[in-house]
């Protein structure tokens, strides 16, 4: 499983990086916009700094809604560095940018998804990153995980190679989850990385085994 932060603020991407278990970085309009990131130059900048600090992919989501914009936009995108993936959202003329930039060798991360059917279009239009956002769907009493099952049974039905990018994860468990049931990504806060470093046993077992050190060698 590939491990993907989703932030677009430089510190906490430098400091998964350093834990080195990263694998990318995913942004949206939202998460730039919290590290007050505005003006175009500036938000193309900011995608080659994620760029440098990390050695994989890096979500770039284009913000037009017409078929002609998001081509003119990913292209731009897609330019700056080789290893941006542009970020398509999961509406009509998102279909057939999606498959405008897989004819172009160009790689996408269809996002805002939230039902087997649209991930069944994305695949169809050759997305390389399917996003099923399932934080958003547990928020609205709707099972997350199911959806992920959903997907991945339909996508090795027809051995489709989008990769289903495990999207809005809120925590710890939804990573073990999405693991269980075969995501190829998550994307989260560093946070929910971190938490699965901790069990109180392994805590309670360096305090003593580094105890028993200090007695005998003191
Ligand atoms: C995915 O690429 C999105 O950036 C993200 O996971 C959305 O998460 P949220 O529901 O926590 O905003």
């Amino acid at each position: 499983m590939k491990f993907f932060i989703d932030t677009a603020n430089l510190a906490q991407i430098k400091e998964a990086e350093e834990l080195g278990v990263l694998d990318g970085v995913t942004t949206n309009p939202s998460l730039m916009a919290k590290e007050g990131i505005t003006g175009t130059d500036n938000i193309l900048k900011h995608y080659v700094d994620i760029c440098n600090i990390v050695e994989g992919d890096v979500s770039a989501e284009v913000v037009s809604t017409d078929f002609d914009g998001m081509v003119r936009e990913g292209e731009a995108l897609a330019k700056l560095h080789d290893q941006i993936v542009v970020k398509i959202p999961m509406i009509k003329e998102g279909v057939k940018a999606l498959k405008y930039f897989s004819d172009k060798g160009i790689r996408t991360n269809c996002t805002l998804v939230f039902s087997a059917g649209q991930a069944l279009l994305a695949a169809k239009a050759g997305a390389t990153y399917v996003s099923p956002f399932l934080g958003r769907l547990d928020d609205i009493s709707t099972d997350g995980l199911n959806l992920i099952a959903e997907i991945r049974l339909i996508y090795d039905n027809y051995n489709f190679q989008t990769e289903i990018l495990a999207a809005s994860i809120r925590h710890t468990m939804h990573v073990i989850d999405c693991a269980k049931l075969g995501a190829d990504v998550m994307t989260g806060p560093l946070s929910s990385i971190e938490g699965l470093l901790k069990h109180p046993l392994t805590d309670i077992g360096l305090e003593k085994f580094l105890a028993d050190y200090k007695k005998g060698n003191s």
